[in-house]
């Protein structure tokens, strides 16, 4: 197999090729003109082909893709329109994921698999924040503590903040007030629900990019519903791990006959809404580059117009399903829209784009050199699995026979920066009583014996919290903890 079977138009098919599959793609249209099941075509075909998907659900209805489909006339009707003959209704191996960890695996990372970088961009630090944050991560660095969860990040920050005089001559000026600005933004990240995706076990990228026993691409689904409505930043952060991730780990691999995995972003506006700009450059930096790592990233959502030009002007496979056009801003937005397609058979795109009906799309493809294909009025292939949600009860048994279950179910709260720190201030506290109550004593002495008074060499309680802290939290724990996601790039 070298292509997917999207869409048959009057006299002509749009195919999407594998070896064009690294170069992006776009699905939009209104709602309800058949997105979600241009997704689940496309993952179908992907997986056929042997390569893992990894899908947002924003909506839970994806799922159906685990269950075979079920015989109907409409799916006879585009299996001949198509001539698909190996057309089979069957389930996709599908591995459910949830952040929250209600409708599927838990998702995790660490702080510092996220690093100093990424978590900069996300929060939006400015330059003196950020170079606390990479102090943050020097520190915990160099003293062996490890940074895995919101609460390690903000205790050491705390100590940071509480040690800063002593701290200064190493790892620079470490304002208070700076401090107290990175806090507060990782209380936006923690009330969305950040303690659930950071934390141990760390999800593992194997572990999305699996085959089962007969080839076919394990499909991922990211549970999306709650997160997208009610934690985007969290959602945001959950992206550019996964983005960072795979464009630290995979090899370059130049074009190869398919891609290595394939990633649906639905609800991409969300990804981008509200971007600070420096992290919105970077993005579009990775997009262009992790095509030579062999990933396709397809992203859905409802208009064009929602995806930046940069990174909109990077998609390879385009296919639009109906628009809307009620005011004079959306006629002309579907203008620009259809002004982006080639189009050699003057067909009247603007007007096609009004009136196609649902599972119908205009669909713009790459030939084998990688030129756009000319656009294409079509009708897209049928799914071979369910379309709409599994039942919550299909869902659980589903979970129970994954060979992911059990693996990433329960949290590890391990001893990290939090435990550690939270440690040595009890025994700081502990310590400074005893020398009062040492001076103490050493007062009465004095005055019974009435010598002279000896210069006390107590330490301020800050400078002996620090010193013992560098002496005595193991060492053996450190690992090389400040990582530079993405930051190859920017050099
Ligand atoms: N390729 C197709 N083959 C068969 N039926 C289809 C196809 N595409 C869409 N449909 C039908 O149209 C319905 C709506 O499609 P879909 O859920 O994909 O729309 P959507 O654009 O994702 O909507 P929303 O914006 O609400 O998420 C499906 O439930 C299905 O019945
Ligand atoms: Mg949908």
């Amino acid at each position: 197999m070298d292509h997917i079977s999207i869409a048959a138009g009057v006299s002509d098919q749009a195919q999407q090729l594998l070896t064009m599959s690294n170069r992006h793609g776009l699905i939009a249209g209104a709602t309800g003109t058949g997105k979600t099941v241009t997704l689940q075509i496309m993952a179908e075909g992907f997986a056929r082909a042997g390569v893992p998907v990894f899908a947002v659900d924003a909506k839970g209805d994806l799922s159906g893709i685990a269950l075979a489909g079920k015989p109907h006339k409409e799916i006879d009707r585009r299996k001949d329109l198509l001539k698909l003959n190996g057309h089979q209704l069957r389930a996709y191996p599908t591995l459910f994921w949830d952040i929250f960890g209600i409708s599927g695996h838990p998702v995790r990372t660490t702080i510092s698999e996220m690093g100093p970088q990424v978590l900069s961009a996300l929060l939006d630090l400015n330059e003196t924040q950020s170079g606390i944050l990479y102090a943050c991560f020097a520190i915990a660095d160099d003293e062996g503590l490890l940074l895995l969860d919101l609460k390690d990040l903000t205790s050491m920050l705390a100590f940071m903040s509480n040690n800063a005089k002593a701290l200064r001559a190493v790892y620079g000026n470490i304002s208070p007030a700076s401090v107290g600005a990175i806090q507060r933004r990782l209380l936006v990240l923690d009330s969305q629900g950040g303690e659930h995706f950071f934390g141990e076990p760390a999800i593992h990228l194997r572990d999305l990019m699996q085959t089962d026993f007969s080839g076919i691409g394990a499909v991922s689904l990211l549970h999306a519903e709650k997160l997208l409505r009610e934690s985007p930043k969290l959602y945001a952060a959950f992206l550019l791990w996964l983005l960072s991730e795979l464009f630290e780990e995979l090899p370059e691999a130049g074009d190869l006959d398919k891609p290595k995995i394939v990633l649906f972003i639905d609800e991409a506006h969300l990804l981008f809404k509200g971007m600070p700009k420096g992290l919105l450059e970077k993005v579009e930096q990775v997009f262009r580059l992790i095509r030579s790592k062999a990933v396709g990233i397809y992203l859905i959502t409802q208009s064009p117009t929602d995806i930046p030009e940069n990174i909109l002007g990077q998609m390879g496979l385009k296919i639009q399903h109906a628009l809307r056009a009620f005011t004079p801003k959306d006629q002309k937005s579907i203008r620009g829209i259809a002004a982006g397609f080639r189009n050699d058979n003057n067909i009247d795109v603007t007007h096609i784009l009004t009136t196609l009906g649902v599972g119908e799309a205009l669909v713009s493809t790459l030939d084998e050199q990688g030129a756009p294909s000319s656009v294409l009025e079509g009708t897209m292939a049928p799914p071979e699995s369910q379309i709409g949600p599994v039942t919550a009860e299909q869902r659980k048994e589903i979970l129970q026979r994954s060979p992911m279950a059990g693996r990433y179910d329960v949290e590890v709260d391990r001893e990290s920066a939090f435990e550690a720190l939270k440690k040595k201030t009890e025994q700081a506290a502990e310590r400074a009583e005893k020398e009062a109550t040492k001076e103490a004593e050493e007062k009465a002495e004095k005055s019974r014996n009435k010598t002279t008074t000896r210069r006390s060499n107590r330490q301020s309680m800050g400078e002996a919290f620090f010193k013992s802290t560098l002496r005595s939290v193991g060492r053996s724990l450190g690992t090389k903890l400040v990582r530079g996601i993405l930051g190859s790039l920017l050099k």
